[in-house]
């Protein structure tokens, strides 16, 4: 029979593989783990407590907020404040960095985060989940943390993951050198190991993007996906949930890629993009990378770009590194 393992101990283990930590991420990484299963416990009641619904506010990308958006940035946020392990904190839902309370330590590490992403979808009760990202500051030790902390490529990143709020809660979780995945129990109220090393398929046979955009792509993404349509790769599946986290948590288990483009809708020369960098692209990227996947903007690898603020977006085709590389072959104009 298989062992027993929570994600405290999985921690424990992971630190004494590195003899110079401290215990400082790994006691940040806990305290995150219990804003998680606060945040659970509300999205389960959601429907119960009259949660459901728009909170009036919009927040620094421009959408609606819900109140579960409020809620699960409150929790994160009045976990995370009074650690000692943080100098400041970014998240989708706030416009500037988020300082530490000046009665606080401050901190080695700074926590980006999304709160709640595919909070739109949350009145159908599709899956939604909570993104985050943890650097090394870059500024002395000791003082408040600045944006420079926040403002760091994918490809520096210590820790990140994310929990899916589904038909159970997921935890997946890197400190860099593998990917593990944890399923809350809820009856104890423990993420247990369930998913050991999670590694992505080569190939998958399903592709996920928002095809009512497609009018919108540039050219070479439209020949991709008309290429996988008429069975180019083999016969492929259709999935697209609308929250990126679930996309692409099942990319990672089930290969395939995961698509959101740039599109020319509103700027023709330009094009916009619909994903943030820091709290959605990055870390997103990062551990599909970490799990042997590929995370592209089409142009370049989304861990080496290097954000220049705070709610920056950028293209994604995040999968498995068979379909990626298609994919970068057909973007390139190369087939
Ligand atoms: P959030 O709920 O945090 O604002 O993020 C929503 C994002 C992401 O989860 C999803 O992949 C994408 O929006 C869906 O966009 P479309 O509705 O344009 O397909
Ligand atoms: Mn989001
Ligand atoms: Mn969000």
């Amino acid at each position: 029979m298989s062992q027993i393992v929570s994600v405290q101990r999985h921690l424990l283990a992971t630190q004494s593989n590195h003899p110079d930590a401290t215990g400082d991420l790994t006691a940040l990484l806990w305290d995150l783990t219990l804003a998680f299963k606060l945040i659970n416990a509300e999205v389960n009641k959601a429907g119960l407590v009259n949660l459901y619904g728009l909170d009036g506010d919009r927040n620094a990308s421009g959408d609606d907020v819900t109140k579960l958006d409020r809620f699960s940035q409150d929790t994160i946020f009045r976990m995370m404040d009074h650690g000692g392990h943080l100098c400041c904190m970014a998240s989708e839902e706030e416009r500037e960095i988020i300082r530490i309370p000046a009665e606080y330590p401050k901190g080695k590490y700074v926590l980006s985060y999304d709160p709640l992403d595919g909070s739109s979808n949350i009145d159908a009760n599709v899956s939604v989940g909570t993104i985050f990202a943890i650097h090394h500051r870059v500024t002395p030790e000791g003082t408040d943390g600045t944006e420079a902390d926040v403002l760091q490529p994918g490809s520096a990143l210590v820790a990140a993951g994310y929990v899916v709020y589904g038909s159970s809660t997921m935890l997946v979780l890197s400190t860099g050198d593998r990917v593990d995945g944890f399923t809350l129990d809820p009856s104890v109220g423990e993420f247990l190991l369930s998913h050991p090393n999670i590694r992505i398929p080569s190939r998958g046979a399903i592709y996920s993007v928002n095809e009512g955009n497609e009018n919108f792509w540039d050219a070479n993404t439209r020949r991709y996906v008309q290429w996988v349509k008429s069975g180019g790769p083999g016969a492929y599946k259709a999935r697209y949930i609308g929250s990126m986290i679930a996309d692409v948590h099942r990319t990672l288990l089930y290969g395939g890629i995961f698509l959101y483009p740039r599109t020319f809708r509103k700027d023709p020369a330009n094009g916009e993009c619909k994903l943030r960098l820091l709290y959605e692209a990055g870390p997103m990227g990062w551990i599909v990378e970490r799990a042997g996947g590929i995370a592209s903007t089409g142009e370049r690898p989304i861990v080496d770009l290097v954000p220049t603020h705070l709610h920056e977006r950028c293209p994604v085709a995040i999968g498995s590194p068979d379909d990626v590389a298609e994919y970068l072959a057909f973007y390139r104009g190369e087939r």
